[in-house]
């Protein structure tokens, strides 16, 4: 049983593409807590994220993360999935810290590039546009890997969600043990 006094939210962040929001709610039914996509509840406040970023700008959309990650504090036994950035942000990322175990989606840069080519269609996503997809990817990717690097690692490569969600669930649950 998780009590109040441990780390009762799992806080998922990395790369987009790493399947954050996939494994996420695996955890969470498996764990029996509730789940949260920070995408889509800015998506459902606000409209789509690419609209945001086409017309109010990139920056406006950082402020709702910002207002999401303070509401997000006052969540417990709750597994949160990020938006790609949302945790490399200093403030966002003390706030989230303090109140759930982070665990940071990690894959090579060669098969983001063919998962999000795959998820073209299911999600839009305004960083990444047709024309030079791949090298945005390498060099958003390269330019975040020390950032991303300080949060405890959790190897994608050739995994399924379910596997990652597993290997998540052992690592959470072995820490919050008597
Ligand atoms: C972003 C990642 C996206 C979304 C937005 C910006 C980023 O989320 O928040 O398009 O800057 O990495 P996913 O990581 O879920 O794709």
């Amino acid at each position: 049983m998780i009590d109040n006094h441990r780390q009762t939210n799992i806080i998922l962040t990395g790369f987009m593409g790493t399947g954050k929001s996939t494994v996420g709610r695996l955890l969470a039914k498996d764990l029996k807590m509730d789940f949260i996509d920070t995408d889509v509840e800015i998506t459902e406040l606000y409209g789509p994220i690419i609209n945001i970023f086409e017309n109010e700008g990139e920056e406006v959309f950082r402020n709702y993360e910002r207002e999401m990650s303070r509401q997000l504090t006052l969540r417990a036994h709750t597994v949160i999935s990020t938006g790609g950035k949302l945790m490399l942000d200093p403030v966002n990322a003390k706030l989230l810290s303090a109140c759930g175990r982070v665990f940071c989606l990690e894959a090579p840069v060669q098969e983001l590039i063919q998962r999000l080519e795959k998820e073209q269609q299911e999600k839009q996503r305004p960083l990444l546009n047709a024309n030079n997809f791949e090298e945005q990817i390498k060099e958003l990717s390269a330019a975040r890997r020390n950032h991303y690097a300080v949060f405890e690692q959790v190897k994608t490569k050739g995994c399924s969600a379910l596997e990652v969600a597993i290997e998540i669930r052992k690592r959470f649950l072995s820490s919050n043990a008597t």
